[in-house]
């Protein structure tokens, strides 16, 4: 078997950070969401993966490589344009061949991995199988309407009117009919080739296409508070780890990351947090559920429950939650007159005043 792992898309729902960095490299507890999904991969025994990539490739390239840190050897497949996940599997037929594969959407979190439904695809032999699972919003995924004895009826797209409350995962097995189903849809009304109207393909073609109902969490990374909820399982699931220099005046409580040459000076950290390589907090508190990537400092602030990517700087703000901070940015008090907000802030922020 292979794998083919989508790291293209345009990650509209997470601008502005997606505007200079792949959605799918965000950290959780400061690790890409991307390589929980290599791990994943690679703990089922597969080792030919194909990456499909688009605009943002080069820091897809550079942060995964060859694959050898992950014990798989990645092919790297470009997308000229984000088409549709049915696209990435055209694109991606040469590498594929006629051999069965996981197709893992890159964004994707899947908590204890997939190796349990690989073996079942490997012993039942379905065309295709599809995880499913119960979602408050089923209007916003591939939508798996089941029949009286379980079996999948009907796949659609984003319905204004959802069948059922069951989404599609985005982790999918498939043999070799799926390519014929690729070639034969036509573009959905937000102009991709939907891999939800590939399956539906199959499955009105009579192919066996056998629904899994995942119990454990997944989470879509592809909007804020999904990011931050999967941020929050992620460090959750984290064992504490002290390996930078944290001074006598310092509290660390609970589950608590601190990297290499991190400092902690004054301050309380209370896990479960994550505190990256190089970093600094200096007469601060960095409450529960908080990702502090490398290179990052918060001086004189409080903060909790976001996430902060590389080298952003927070200073004298109290407080600050429930937020995701690009790579480099600076927030900071002021106490220079008039008293205003001094804002420079990109295309498509999104910021909150009380
Ligand atoms: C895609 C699929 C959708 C699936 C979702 C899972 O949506 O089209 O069927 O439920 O991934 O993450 P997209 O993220 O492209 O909007």
């Amino acid at each position: 078997m292979k794998a083919l792992v989508l790291a293209g898309g345009s990650g509209t729902r997470l601008r502005p950070i997606t505007y200079t960095s792949a959605k799918q490299l965000v950290p959780l507890a400061n690790k890409p969401i991307l390589f929980f999904g290599l791990e994943a991969i690679a703990a089922t025994g597969i080792r030919e993966v194909g990456i499909v990539v688009g605009d943002t490739h080069e820091a897809i390239r550079a942060a995964v490589g060859d694959g050898s840190r992950f014990g798989l050897d990645v092919t790297y497949l470009r997308q000229e344009a984000p088409l549709g996940l049915a696209h990435a599997v055209l694109v991606a037929r040469d590498f594929l061949g006629d051999e069965p594969f996981v197709m893992y959407l890159g964004d994707n979190l899947v908590v204890g991995g997939i190796e349990a439904f690989v073996r079942e695809f490997e012993t039942e032999r379905p065309d295709a199988l599809v995880l499913l699972t119960r979602v408050a919003h089923p209007e916003q995924f591939g939508v798996a309407e089941l029949g009286p004895e379980g079996e999948l009826v009907r796949l659609v797209e984003k319905p204004a009117n959802p069948p059922s409350d069951l989404a599609l995962v985005g982790v999918y097995l498939f043999d070799r009919h799926v390519h014929e189903a690729v070639r034969s849809i036509t573009p959905s009304g937000r102009g991709e080739l939907e891999i939800t109207d590939a399956i539906q393909w199959l499955v009105d073609q009579g192919r066996v296409v056998r629904p899994h109902l995942l119990t454990t969490p997944w989470i879509d990374t592809g909007k804020l508070q999904d990011l931050l909820e999967a941020n929050r399982i992620v460090l959750e699931a984290m064992e504490r780890d002290v390996r930078g220099a944290v001074d006598d005046a310092s509290r660390i409580e609970g589950k608590v990351l601190v990297e290499e040459g991190a400092k902690v000076v004054r301050s309380t950290v209370r896990g479960p947090a994550a505190i990256g390589r190089d970093a600094v907090v200096e007469d601060s508190y960095v409450g529960p559920f908080s990702s502090i990537a490398a290179h990052c400092e918060v001086i004189g602030s409080e903060l909790e429950h976001s996430v902060l990517l590389e080298g952003a700087r927070i200073e004298g703000m109290r407080r600050i939650t429930d937020s995701l901070i690009g790579r480099g940015a600076r927030v900071a008090h002021s106490d220079a007159r008039p008293v205003s907000y001094r804002l420079m802030i990109g295309d498509h922020s999104d910021v909150a005043v009380p």
